[in-house]
């Protein structure tokens, strides 16, 4: 017996499912399902050292960032059937530059850009590819705004199943498209947005037998939850006040949130850090829902230049509510301008990263001065993809180029545009002398 179950997440329903059932909603009640872990046995000591001892190991599990930690992921018992290429093991960055700008004390990026496939996608995905292959399936397929379509064809290309990405087209940066064409995925551009294609591949999944890989399969989620792991592991099991993340489909708000019930639970941690999600004002369904005090809407027309977070309608907002509830967090929207020149800074500091995970620095930024984070707090903020996933919109902000998606200048604050040199080592010698180690604009340099 597998030592883990699928129960219903409304705790009205609670109905619980055998684990290999191919299901992502609840048969009775229609909610969102999660795996339920058995953790009655589990003994913080023992499994602190196991996994110390796990380090030391070159087998492709142990060396794995999810599962080194898969005491806390029971449900595979087969460990040949384990798709890992591997992922996690991403760092724990301090930048000082970074918390000076969002008016803080410190701050610790944990950098989950680092993954195989640059973004923390792959944490969830070596779980959901792993359940695939255990449950015998052929296809797989997703919806994504670019970076779980890039995830899971690259875990399916190499567990020999045959990835169907759908995309909304013309609204996903090109390195996450071009990483889905070169894992070989059958890549399908719809002329609709996010949430509407992904009612619609819902819809053919149950037609046509494939198996879905979003954030709404809780396998993914199961595989989310090792980033607060291994974040925790990375602290010596000292939890944060904070922890920051960017929200879209509000997966992975969903899997951090589980990941720290179950670590308290297990008696690996002895409190609960406070989770902040950051949405893009344009696309902020659970920012309303949390400061609204009416029921949640979705909004019809996301927009924000951060595509990876265009979503209206993020399917996990129930579960995110619940982890929000739980662990005393807020709910922040930012502006554009926020996110390109938190992003900028970021990149400042030698880490970078892409246009949404800057969200949880200009969220920090805003918290602090709203009076909700203390600048003496311990805080931690998720990075979650990688700056090269989206170089147009760096090009286009250091060049003064970059507009808000209804046409809006964004001020380049921290702007860093290419010089054009002439063939004259004189020349260039004599911009060199007058160069202070700022950026230059970029015009009139010579
Ligand atoms: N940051 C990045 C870089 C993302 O790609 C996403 C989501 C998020 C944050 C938000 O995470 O959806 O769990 O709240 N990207 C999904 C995708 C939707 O299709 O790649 P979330």
């Amino acid at each position: 017996m597998p030592a883990a179950d699928l129960v219903c997440f409304n705790p009205d329903c609670r109905k619980r499912c055998a684990i290999d059932a191919v299901l992502y909603t609840c048969p009775r009640c229609g909610a969102l399902l999660e795996v339920a872990n058995d953790y009655s046995r589990a003994d913080p000591g023992a499994l602190k050292a196991l996994w110390d001892k796990r380090r030391a190991s070159r087998a492709k599990i142990d060396v794995s960032g999810v599962w080194r930690f898969r005491e806390m992921l029971p449900f595979v018992e087969d460990p040949a059937q384990i798709v890992t290429l591997p992922e996690g093991n991403t760092p724990l960055f301090d930048a000082p530059g970074a918390a000076a700008y969002a008016g803080i004390d410190r701050i610790q990026f944990k950098h989950q850009g680092y993954n195989p496939t640059a973004s923390f996608k792959d944490n969830g995905m070596t779980a959901g590819a792993t359940q695939a292959v255990k449950l015998g399936m052929k296809r797989v397929a997703c919806v994504s705004t670019g970076n779980t379509s890039a995830s899971m064809a690259a875990y399916a290309a190499a567990a020999g199943l045959q990835p169907i990405v759908f995309i909304p087209r013309g609204n996903i940066a090109y390195g996450k498209l071009a990483q889905a064409l070169e894992y070989g995925a059958l890549t399908i551009q719809v002329e609709a947005n996010f949430d509407r294609i992904l009612a619609l591949v819902r819809e053919l999944a149950e037609e046509c037998g494939i198996y879905l890989l979003n954030s709404l399969n809780p396998f993914r989620i199961e595989g989310q939850k090792s980033i607060v792991i291994e974040l925790l592991d990375q602290r010596n099991w000292q939890a944060p006040d904070w922890i920051v993340l960017p929200g879209g489909n509000l997966g992975n708000v969903s899997a951090l949130g589980k990941g720290l019930r179950e670590l308290r639970q297990i008696g690996l941690i002895d409190r609960l850090p406070r989770v902040a999600v950051v949405q893009a004002e344009g696309a902020a369904p659970f920012y309303r829902y949390f400061h609204g005090g009416g029921g949640y809407e979705p909004i019809r027309e996301p927009e924000t230049l951060a595509t990876a977070i265009r979503i209206g309608d993020p399917v996990s907002w129930p579960k995110a509510a619940g982890e929000i509830a739980a662990t005393a967090g807020v709910a922040e929207a930012v502006t554009e301008q926020q996110i390109a020149d938190a992003k900028a800074v970021i990149g400042r500091c030698g880490i970078g990263c892409e246009p949404a995970s800057a969200a949880s620095l200009a969220g920090i930024r805003k918290l602090v001065a709203g009076g909700t984070i203390d600048p003496a707090a311990d805080i931690v903020a998720i990075l979650t993809g990688h700056l090269l996933k989206d170089p147009d919109y760096v090009y286009r902000y250091h060049t003064g180029r970059l507009e808000t998606p209804s046409g809006g200048k964004i001020a380049s604050a921290f702007g860093n545009a290419p010089v054009t040199a002439p063939d004259d080592p004189a020349k260039i010698a004599e911009l060199l002398a007058r160069w202070s180690g700022d950026p230059l604009s970029g015009h009139g340099a010579f």
